[in-house]
């Protein structure tokens, strides 16, 4: 088994021992207590959306094969693998859980902030293949890529936030 697959199983056998422990000792506070983990896994997902665009914007700029392009090899990948990766899987497991508990199925809002997560995972998606594009030296993309494509995470966490707080329809 791949090591990216492991590390997705660890984080899920996590996520579920934590929904057990918080159900035991929780009680009907579960709810409130998962929501509170939910929105800690979502902050440190954006956190790593929206530095790794950053990252290859400075990446453009070292030479391949560069001391310091290395060294930016080693940091996208590793906030990839031990940040971006499990705080996604976190968030999709406890959004589907709180979502599944309130019965949030039938509301515009939920359908709507689902599509808007969707699109936030299709641009992980792409941002996990360019990590490994840069450490193969061969992304073709200039900085004004990634400075454009850095704004998407941004846009489409303001309308998730603004879905699930103010729930307008
Ligand atoms: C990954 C898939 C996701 C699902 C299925 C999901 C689903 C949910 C559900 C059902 C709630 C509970 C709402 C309530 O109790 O009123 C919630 C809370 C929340 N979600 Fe998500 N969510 C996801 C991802 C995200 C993302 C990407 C963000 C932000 C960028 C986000 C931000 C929030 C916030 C701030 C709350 C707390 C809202 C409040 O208490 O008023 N969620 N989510």
């Amino acid at each position: 088994m791949s090591t990216p697959a492991i590390r997705a199983i660890v984080a899920l056998i996590i996520t579920v021992v934590a929904f057990a422990a918080v159900s035991v000792v929780a009680g009907s506070a579960a709810y409130d207590w998962l929501k509170a983990l939910h929105v800690i896994a979502i902050i440190s997902w954006m956190a790593a959306m929206l530095y790794l665009p950053r990252l290859f914007i400075y990446h453009c700029d070292a030479e391949k094969g560069s001391k310091q392009s290395e060294t930016f090899k080693v940091m996208e990948g590793r906030l990839l693998r031990l940040i971006m990766n499990p705080a996604m899987i976190v968030a999709w497991v406890l959004g589907l859980w709180l979502a599944w508990q309130a019965g949030f199925w039938m509301s515009g809002w939920f359908h709507a902030k689902l599509l808007a997560v969707i699109a936030l995972s299709a641009c992980h998606g792409y941002f996990s293949a360019s990590v490994r594009a840069f450490a193969e030296d061969r992304n073709t993309k200039p900085a004004s890529h990634w400075r454009l494509v850095n704004e998407v995470p941004t846009v489409l966490m303001i309308l998730i936030v603004v879905l699930v707080v103010v729930k307008p329809f």
